[in-house]
């Protein structure tokens, strides 16, 4: 196991935030994770996946762990189902692909989150009506205490919107090693009826859509909205949607009779802070090198160069203004270190 020292983890989170990690070690097997954990019991470590849902905004002092844990294989097979195990280290988005050139149905809606596998469950990520937990089966994190691996079912993690055990009473305490889903291999559940996912299919003049098309048609939405990463750095929606009660809905509906709304149970109301952001003013809107993304207001970008702080201070703005004049409070989606 190789220790570095001073590197710069600026290629390491989305976002292309430049801070400095005093050390940093790649993991590369459950064996050297375990190692590490054993020999620098005292140190704090900083666990670092995909980095896709960061927002960087000091150097890290702590040991950096780089979850860098690679493969993938089919465990098991059924007449039309399958369970296919990933490491935590797999980039998402080449994963998702693997399953749909083996013709496994159900992650397709998924398709080019930026990201790894082992850090898909913290925030059960989800798009286009699918979410993370609709084929998660089980997967295997060590116990950072007791440096033993345990196995959590779709139950024990108690998925939610944007959330999981591991971003609540688990948080900090557990390290993803892999993670199981369970994908079907024939009579496929497309999921299509989001909007945009069916007028793009009409676009691509596809009638009997198959999971691999339903995947081609995402890819194309989110790069039409979404920036890359590559190009520009951001962290995919920088904010949830806020759930509000059906009161407060009527309040904002008053004013707004068309703020665009989607009923999530006979109490509450989920409504796209991205509508609220724009309405705001702030879509498209740069302050020098960062800013707000000119198609996507839930996307903050940095154009390059920007600090952490920067981006933080622009969201704190934007989390005044819409609580301003909307009464409605906003909470980041992406954590901030
Ligand atoms: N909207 C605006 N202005 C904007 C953006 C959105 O008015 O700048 C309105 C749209 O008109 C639409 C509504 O907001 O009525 C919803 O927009 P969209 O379908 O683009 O989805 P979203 O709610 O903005 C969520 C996820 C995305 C996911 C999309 C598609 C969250 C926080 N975000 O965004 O996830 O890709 O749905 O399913 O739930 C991510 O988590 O990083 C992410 C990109």
């Amino acid at each position: 196991m190789h220790i570095q020292h001073n590197i710069s983890l600026k290629n390491y989170n989305t976002f292309g935030i430049d801070v400095n990690a005093r050390q940093f070690i790649s993991i590369t097997s459950v064996a050297d994770l375990k190692s590490v954990y054993s020999a620098e019991r005292k140190a704090s470590k900083f666990i670092l996946g995909g980095g896709s849902n960061m927002l960087l905004t000091k150097d890290i002092e702590a040991l950096v762990l780089h979850i860098n844990l690679k493969g993938k294989h089919i465990i098991s097979q059924t007449e039309d189902h399958v369970l296919v195990k990933a490491s935590a280290g797999e980039n998402w988005h080449e994963f998702v692909l693997w399953t749909l050139e083996n013709n496994f149905g159900g992650l397709e809606n998924l398709s080019l989150i930026p990201g790894n596998v082992g850090t898909s469950p913290i925030q059960n990520i989800g798009a286009y009506g699918v979410e993370l937990k609709d084929t998660f089966h089980s997967c295997d994190a060590l116990n950072l205490e007791t440096l033993k691996i345990e196995t959590f079912t779709n139950s024990d993690c108690n998925f939610g919107y944007r959330n999981s055990i591991f971003k609540e009473e688990a948080k900090g305490q557990y390290i993803i090693l892999s993670v199981v889903f369970n994908l079907t291999t024939k009579n496929h559940v497309l999921h299509t009826k989001y909007g945009a996912i069916n007028s793009e299919l009409e676009r691509l003049n596809i009638t009997k859509p198959t999971i691999q098309d339903v995947s081609k048609a995402v890819i194309s939405i989110r790069q039409s909205k979404l920036p890359d990463p590559k190009d520009i750095g951001n962290s995919g929606s920088f904010f949830k949607n806020p759930i509000i009660t059906k009161e407060a809905f009527s309040r904002l509906e008053r004013n707004f009779p068309n703020a665009p709304h989607y009923v999530v149970s006979d109490k509450n109301i989920k409504v796209p802070a991205g509508w609220l952001i724009e309405t705001s003013g702030f879509k498209g809107k740069t302050f020098g090198n960062y800013g707000v993304h000119k198609k996507q207001a839930l996307v903050l970008v940095n154009y390059g160069g920007a600090s952490g702080h920067d981006i933080l201070k622009l969201s704190k703005l934007i989390q005044d203004t819409v609580l301003r004049l909307f009464d409605i409070s906003i909470e980041a989606e992406v954590n901030i270190i």
